[in-house]
């Protein structure tokens, strides 16, 4: 284990990103589920941040130096009290959407907006819009609880003006047309100090006008938004204006950045945000997914681009509109190392979160707790949690919810389940996992998940002959409690609005008691179109094949795959604990 802990570290360390500096560098910047970015820099050090829809903590803050290594240095959401709201959203779609982070006389600002993306809740209620706050997006638990602030819509985001004055503007989504709106904004109250809020631009007549934000330069405004829908049709626009209330005057070639109608390796690029290095170089992030057999199942990723900005409207990647390449160029910023009186001096090595995606081996040390970049699906139960409780060192201890990760209404509520994004297209993640299930249906392994409606499963589960029979084990005998090897692929086209567990293709085999101890779970994805689930006996390397699943049927919507640790009853909370250790997620492209 120690070796498996050495190779681990060093294929950490030694990356194949550009060495700082350098004019080349790779696209994604941020690996796996980053959708939504937005940056802003301190001094040298860049902050980014994107939304998280049902995973919590939410919002995960990332800081460089360079715009090659990003680490996560925390969550804005990273406190249950922050955000109640999201133990009860509904749907697969709903959750935390895009956040803007802003810095602005030492404090730092994130708008974001929870959604409830539910069909019955079409009134305003539908979207939450809150505004968080830091001097110190190092700290542990460093955000603010939420100030509320009406907005009509979503993608809210600030813009503070030569004057003092702070706007925020967002996507009235309802309005009889799609339009941005802004308001003047007590940040203090959450009020608005201009009225109801006005409309800025509708944009060019894209799909979804959204993700507005607001530049100003030379004297000019300048509105950057995304348009097209989140799909093949995605693309940045710009319009202009000599006040901040308008009237904006669109671009005269707009799109500026898109990668609609190529078919580039990149595809649905947009959802941008402008930001500049200390060299006055601008650089822009945006989302974007990969062409593959579907969208991948790593969904929407976290691209960089180089924007000139010396004429009237900036120019990203060297054209109009900007494409967005796997290897791209631009002066790099150099990193220095602290400079002398910057007040958020930051070094790499001396923070202990992740480089974004980073491999990694958890073997959850005595003493130790979740690190920063886990996710669990909505709202915890943290009774269900524990890190090497007593008596069994080194381990993850999971209590199976009633729930599995299916779930059987609209909302999942909060099923055990805690894991990491996938970040490379090929990977290989494992797990040792010792559990003697004695109930009917109680079930804890290793999941690729996407949504409830979509996720892979293998695990160990124990099931009376009945429950064997029935679920494609024609061999079992009489009526006792047996365990099994069982790999399921839930996976539905719906959004899950109603499904009731849509399980296809199970593969069970009988296991051994010896086995239930010293078991090891893996999945490897040797390619962009599949997952393989193999188990193992603890130490011996020799895997056996399960089966496998379908990487398109993971793939969509507006998240990314999470490799994860889940423990469920199927249907009754469960009494059997289940011991997780030695977490191994190695990424091979
Ligand atoms: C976006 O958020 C995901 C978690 O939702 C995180 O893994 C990723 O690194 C983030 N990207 C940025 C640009 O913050
Ligand atoms: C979620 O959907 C269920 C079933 O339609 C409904 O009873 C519940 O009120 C919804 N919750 C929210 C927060 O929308
Ligand atoms: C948006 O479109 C509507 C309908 O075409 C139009 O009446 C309105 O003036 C437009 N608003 C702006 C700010 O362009
Ligand atoms: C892509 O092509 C379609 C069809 O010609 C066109 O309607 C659309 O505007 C194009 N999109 C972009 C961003 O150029
Ligand atoms: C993805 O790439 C393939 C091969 O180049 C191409 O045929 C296909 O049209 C591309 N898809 C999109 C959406 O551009
Ligand atoms: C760093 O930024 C802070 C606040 O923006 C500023 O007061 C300070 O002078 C900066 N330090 C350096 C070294 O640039
Ligand atoms: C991907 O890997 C699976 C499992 O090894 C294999 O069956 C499949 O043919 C491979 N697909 C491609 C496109 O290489
Ligand atoms: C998931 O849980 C529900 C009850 O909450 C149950 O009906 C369903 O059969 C469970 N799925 C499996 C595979 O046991």
């Amino acid at each position: 284990m120690l070796l498996r802990y050495l190779l681990s570290a060093i294929s950490a360390a030694v990356d194949v990103r550009s060495a700082p500096g350098s004019g080349t560098y790779s696209n994604p910047v941020i690996p796996g589920f980053s959708p939504d970015p937005s940056c802003t820099r301190r001094n040298g050090t860049f902050f980014c941040v994107n939304s998280s829809f049902n995973a919590f903590p939410g919002v995960p803050v990332y800081a460089s130096r360079d715009l090659q290594h990003f680490k996560q240095i925390g969550n804005v959401i990273s406190r249950v009290e922050q955000v109640p709201g999201l133990a009860t959203t509904n749907g697969t779609t709903s959750g935390i959407w895009a956040a803007t982070i802003r810095e602005n006389d030492g404090t730092f600002y994130v708008t974001t907006t929870l959604v409830f993306d539910n069909k019955d809740q079409l009134d305003l209620t539908r979207w939450q819009n809150m505004l968080f706050t830091t001097k110190n997006p190092f700290a542990k638990e460093a955000w603010s609880d939420p100030i509320p602030f009406y907005f009509p819509g979503y993608d809210t985001s600030l813009f503070w003006d030569d004057d003092g004055k702070v706007w925020v503007q967002g996507s009235h989504a309802w309005h009889v047309y799609p339009q941005i709106q802004q308001y003047q904004i007590d940040l203090a109250t959450g009020l608005s100090l201009s009225g109801d809020p006005q409309a800025m631009w509708n944009g060019t007549g894209g799909l979804a006008p959204e993700g507005p934000h607001v530049y100003k330069k030379d004297g000019w405004y300048y509105l950057l938004l995304a348009e097209g829908g989140t799909g093949v049709g995605h693309m940045a626009t710009m319009a202009r204006a000599s006040a901040i209330t308008g009237p904006y005057e669109p671009f005269e070639h707009n799109p500026v950045l898109t990668n609609a109608n190529t078919t580039l390796y990149w595809q649905t690029v947009g959802h941008t945000d402008i930001f500049t290095d200390t060299a006055g170089n601008y650089w822009a992030v945006a989302l974007s997914t990969r062409n593959g057999t579907a969208n991948f199942p790593m969904g929407r990723e976290t691209i960089l681009t180089p924007v000139v900005w010396s004429g009237d409207w900036p120019v990203f990647n060297g054209a109009v509109p900007g494409h967005i390449y796997p290897q791209m160029s631009g002066p790099l910023p150099v990193p220095k190392s602290a400079v002398a009186g910057e007040s958020l001096a930051w070094e790499l090595a001396s923070t202990s979160g992740l480089l974004a995606g980073a491999d990694e081996y958890q073997n959850f040390e005595p003493g130790s707790t979740f690190p920063l970049h886990y996710l669990f699906l909505r709202l915890p139960d943290t009774s269900k949690y524990a890190i090497s409780p007593p008596g069994h060192p080194f381990t993850l201890a999971l209590k199976g919810s009633a729930l599995n990760l299916t779930g059987t209404d609209r909302r999942t509520g909060n099923p055990t389940f805690v894991g990491r994004r996938q970040t490379q297209v090929k990977f290989y993640a494992s797990v040792d996992l010792s559990f003697t299930p004695t109930q009917d249906g109680e079930e804890a392994g290793l999941t690729i998940f996407l949504t409830q409606a979509q996720h892979f499963d293998v695990g160990v589960v124990a099931l009376s002959g009945a429950s064997a029979r029935a679920q494609g084990y024609p061999e079992a005998q009489g009526d006792a409690v047996e365990t099994y090897i069982r790999l399921r692929t839930v996976t539905t086209s719906s959004s899950l609005q109603g499904a009731v567990d849509p399980i296809s293709k199970p593969a069970i085999l009988p296991l051994a008691q010896d086995d239930q101890q010293r078991l090891s779970l893996r999945v490897e994805a040797p390619n962009e179109t599949s997952y393989e689930f193999s188990y193992a006996q603890q130490g011996s390397n020799q895997w056996h094949v399960i089966g496998s699943g379908d990487a398109t049927e993971v793939s969509g919507g507006f998240v990314g795959t999470i490799v994860g640790m889940f423990a469920s009853g199927n249907g009754a909370d469960s009494a059997t604990v289940a011991y997780f250790s030695n977490f191994v997620y190695t990424g091979k492209d």
